[in-house]
């Protein structure tokens, strides 16, 4: 009997495999970091092969905790960080590159040199929903072809193929160079700039024009499916792997945010809003990105609207790593309780420029509102509220672009434990936060793919069932209060823009 489903989360930082049981509990987990690798400013880069051997290890120590084996489990699904993009040998099984991380700033020229050809940023949205930009992985692909050496050769005689992460740990998890299978979904599909919405195929004529073969691409199946088994001599040697659906869109199934106009927001890295728009494909008039929430087998396509912000949980990971200010994440509460307020601060962390709502490729992160008086409890207030701040220009519109307006925000990830960000996040806002009961809603989601492909679970109904609040915040702030801050905030954003030429 197998009572288990598990999932692989291959995530910016580290990639985990959790175990859930029928009532979507966690029963195992393990986890490992990768190396982040800046080779130069604005360059973001993964070990590929370092994330495989991370994979592996993971899934047999989760499983070994608790003292489970492949019999145990029902199915696998896979989830992962987004856009970030690898080309590999088919045949050997090495990467030409290290990939190129989803935060990653060095495609702004291929992206402008697009935007040229007519039609600016918004050349290819009709089709594919994303404005051109340093984000998504199309151009990064690109970028591989045009800069490593005899790479556009050996693409071109069909020996390369390209793989977000989903597919780089599909197609390890399946053999690898022994038949694994290059496949993708179309939630991490539509994050290429090279997906039809409409048709969930490549748009051959974009793929022409970015300069990419389309012999590279992987196939697109749906987000619940049996793809293949795992490999024979690893952890889930035998077992379906049966989900793939990329992170946000993971947490928002995870969320049970299965109904129009049901919305969630993820604090990881970066921090991601996704509203459920069924089957319709809204076009956002107000800078967010129109994207796949999920495909269930035949089922029809499901479309969300999405904010993307690019640096949150990651800033503070900046502020332990490059300034020392604290020596833990988990330390910059105690720092940020040593005030009552910013002091006057505000920190815009326009790392990779500025995704959601602005689309800034220009910008670059600024402190403002700086005297004598700041001290480092008032950066540490800072670092956590421009979470807070980024989020309400999301919410804001997300609300212009579906004409209605959210009356509270599901939550989760790492930084929902973060009681004096939440609480404040309530007060930007204007309306309760809610956390669920099991905040890792990312690898929840992919179990939840992979189950309900095998009949683990019976239907999205259940996935509702199983969702129990945990905690809920409510705004506490005096609105002209939160006014005078959120206005100081939109100003401080401004002093980012016009920095790269
Ligand atoms: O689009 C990027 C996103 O998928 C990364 O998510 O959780 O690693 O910040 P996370």
């Amino acid at each position: 009997m197998s009572d288990y489903v598990a999932a692989i989360d291959q995530g910016t930082t580290s990639t985990r495999c959790m175990v859930f049981d029928h009532g979507g509990r966690v029963v195992s987990v393990d986890q490992r970091e990768h190396e982040q690798i800046f080779p130069r400013a604005g360059w973001v880069e993964h070990d590929a092969l370092e994330i495989w051997e991370n994979t592996r290890a993971v899934a047999a120590a989760a499983l070994g905790r608790a003292d489970l084996t492949r019999n145990d489990l029902a199915a696998v699904g896979i989830t992962n960080q987004r856009e970030t993009a690898l080309v590999w040998d088919r045949t050997t099984g090495q990467p030409v590159s290290h990939a190129i991380v989803w935060q990653d700033t060095r495609t702004g020229p291929i992206c402008d040199r697009l935007a040229a050809l007519g039609g600016g940023a918004d050349r290819y949205r009709a089709t594919v929903g994303l404005p051109l930009a340093t984000y998504f992985s199309g151009p990064k692909v690109r970028w591989i072809l045009d800069n490593v050496d005899g790479a556009r050769e050996r693409a071109e005689s069909g020996d390369l193929v390209f793989g977000t992460m989903d597919t780089w740990t599909l197609w390890n998890m399946t053999g690898g160079v022994d038949g694994g299978l290059h496949v993708t979904d179309p939630t991490n599909a539509s994050r290429t700039l090279l997906m039809d919405l409409d048709t969930l195929q490549w748009d051959e004529d974009i793929a022409a024009e970015m300069g990419i073969p389309l012999s590279m691409l992987p196939e697109i199946r749906s987000s619940s499916e049996v793809y293949g088994a795992g490999r024979a001599r690893g952890p889930f040697a035998g077992v379906p792997i049966a989900g793939i659906l990329g992170d946000q869109q993971a947490a928002t199934f995870g969320q049970a945010c299965l109904a129009v106009g049901e919305a969630k927001n993820t604090y990881g890295t970066g921090n991601f809003m996704l509203l459920n728009t069924g089957t319709t494909k809204v076009q956002s008039e107000h800078g967010l990105l129109t994207t796949v929430c999920y495909k269930i087998g035949e089922q029809p396509t499901v479309y969300a609207l999405e904010g993307s912000i690019a640096v949150s949980g990651s800033l503070v990971q900046w502020l332990r790593d490059n300034l020392g200010l604290i020596s833990s994440a988990a330390e910059i509460e105690q720092l940020a309780a040593t005030v009552e307020d910013n002091g006057g601060a505000y920190f815009v962390p326009a790392f990779s420029g500025l995704y959601a709502p602005y689309w800034r490729a220009d910008a670059r992160g600024a402190v403002v509102g700086l005297t004598r008086y700041v001290n480092k409890g008032h950066i540490a207030r800072a670092v956590l509220e421009a979470t807070a701040y980024q989020t309400r220009e999301v919410l804001e519109a997300m609300n212009a672009d579906s004409g209605v307006d959210l009356t509270s925000l599901k939550v989760d990830g790492g930084m929902t434990t973060n009681e004096t960000l939440m609480q404040f996040q309530a007060d930007i806002l204007g309306v309760p936060v809610i956390r669920p009961v099991v905040s890792e809603t990312t690898a929840l989601g992919a179990a939840y793919a992979a189950g309900l492909a095998v009949g683990f679970w019976d239907s999205e109904e259940e996935i509702r069932t199983n969702w129990a609040q945990d905690r809920q915040w409510d705004p506490r702030m005096d609105p002209q209060l939160r006014d005078r801050h959120y206005r100081k905030w939109r100003k401080a954003v401004t002093r980012t823009f016009d920095w790269i030429d």
